[in-house]
C-alpha cells in the first residue's frame, strides 16, 4: 500500500469520475486532498466523503484554463496545508466532431482546458514543489495520445491534447529532475466515468470498442487511482518521465 502520511495533493476536475476517485483513493492513503474543479458544490461533496474517511481535504473553485485562479487555489491550498507535494492534472473534456467541421472554437476549448491547463497547473506546483526540495506531478492522458496503434475518429483535438501531454511529461521530467521534482504520465484506456456516456449511448460502437479489450470491460476509476497513488508515493521514487498505459491489455491485443 502507497504511504502517503503527511503528504498534501491537489487534484484538479475532482468533483467526479476519476478525480473523484483520485481524490478519495489519495486520501485513504493518509495525503491531505485539496479537491478542485469547476464547481465549488460537488468538490465540498467529495471533501465530505473524505472526512467520513477520517480523512482531511479542502474544496477549491478551480477553472484550469484561468492563470489568477489557479495561482489564486494554490496560495490557499499552501495557506491551509503549508505544502503541496502531489498534483494530479485530471481535468479534461472530451467532445466529438468531425474534423472538417470542428471550428476553431472547438479546438482551443479543448486544447485550453485539456493542455494548457495542465501547463498552469503544472507551473504553480512545481514552483511551490522546487521551493520544498520535492514533488511528484501526476499528468492524465489517454490512450489516445498517438504512437499506441489506436487511431480515434472525430475526437482529433482530444488525440493532438493528450499526444501534448505526454511530450509535456517528458520534457517536465527532464528539467525539473534537478529539483527531485518526479513528473510522470498515466494514459486509460475505457474507463467507466460520464466522460465515456456519449460512446455508451451507441451500445454498437461500445461493444466494438469493448472487444478489442482483451478484459473484455470497461476499467473502473479506483483502478485507476491504484497507478495514481504509486506514482504520487515514494514508491515510485526511480519513476519519472514515464507514461504508464492502464487499458485493460487494449493497446496488446
Ligand atoms: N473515461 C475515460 O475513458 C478516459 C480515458 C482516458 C483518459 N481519460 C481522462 O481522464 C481524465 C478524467 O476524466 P473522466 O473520465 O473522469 O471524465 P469526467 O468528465 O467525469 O471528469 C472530468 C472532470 O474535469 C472537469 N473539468 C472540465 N473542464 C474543466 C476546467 N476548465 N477546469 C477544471 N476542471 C474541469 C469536469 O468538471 C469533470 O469533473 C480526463 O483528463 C480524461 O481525458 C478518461
Amino acid at each position: 500500500m502507497p504511504n502517503l502520511n503527511n503528504k498534501v495533493a491537489l487534484i484538479t476536475g475532482a468533483r467526479r469520475g476519476m478525480g473523484r476517485a483520485h481524490a478519495l483513493t489519495l486520501a485513504k492513503y493518509g495525503a491531505k486532498v485539496v479537491v478542485t474543479d469547476i464547481s465549488q458544490g460537488e468538490c465540498q461533496q467529495v471533501v465530505e466523503e473524505i472526512n467520513k474517511q477520517g480523512g482531511h481535504a479542502l474544496a477549491l473553485k478551480l477553472d484550469v484554463t484561468q492563470k489568477d485562479e489557479v495561482a489564486q487555489v494554490f496560495q490557499a491550498a499552501v495557506q491551509k496545508f503549508g505544502r503541496i507535494d502531489v498534483l494530479v492534472n485530471n481535468a479534461g473534456i472530451a467532445e466529438f466532431q468531425s474534423f472538417l467541421i470542428m471550428s476553431e472554437e472547438e479546438w482551443d476549448k479543448t486544447l485550453d482546458i485539456n493542455l494548457k491547463g495542465q501547463f498552469l497547473c503544472a507551473q504553480a506546483a512545481a514552483i511551490q514543489m522546487k521551493k520544498q526540495g520535492s514533488g511528484a506531478i501526476v499528468n492524465i492522458a489517454s490512450v489516445a495520445m498517438g504512437q499506441q496503434g489506436i487511431g480515434l475518429p472525430n475526437i482529433a483535438h482530444y488525440c493532438a491534447s493528450k499526444g501534448g501531454i505526454a511530450a509535456l511529461t517528458e520534457a517536465l521530467a527532464v528539467e525539473l529532475a534537478q529539483f527531485n521534482i518526479r513528473v510522470n504520465c498515466v494514459a486509460p484506456g475505457i474507463i467507466e466515468t460520464p466522460m465515456i456516456n456519449t460512446v455508451k449511448s451507441d451500445p454498437k460502437t461500445f461493444e466494438a470498442m469493448l472487444a478489442q479489450v482483451p478484459l473484455r470491460r470497461a476499467g473502473k476509476p479506483e483502478e485507476v487511482s491504484e497507478l495514481v497513488a504509486f506514482l504520487a508515493s515514494d514508491d515510485s521514487s526511480y519513476m519519472t518521465g514515464s507514461v504508464v498505459v492502464i487499458d485493460g491489455g487494449w493497446l496488446a491485443g
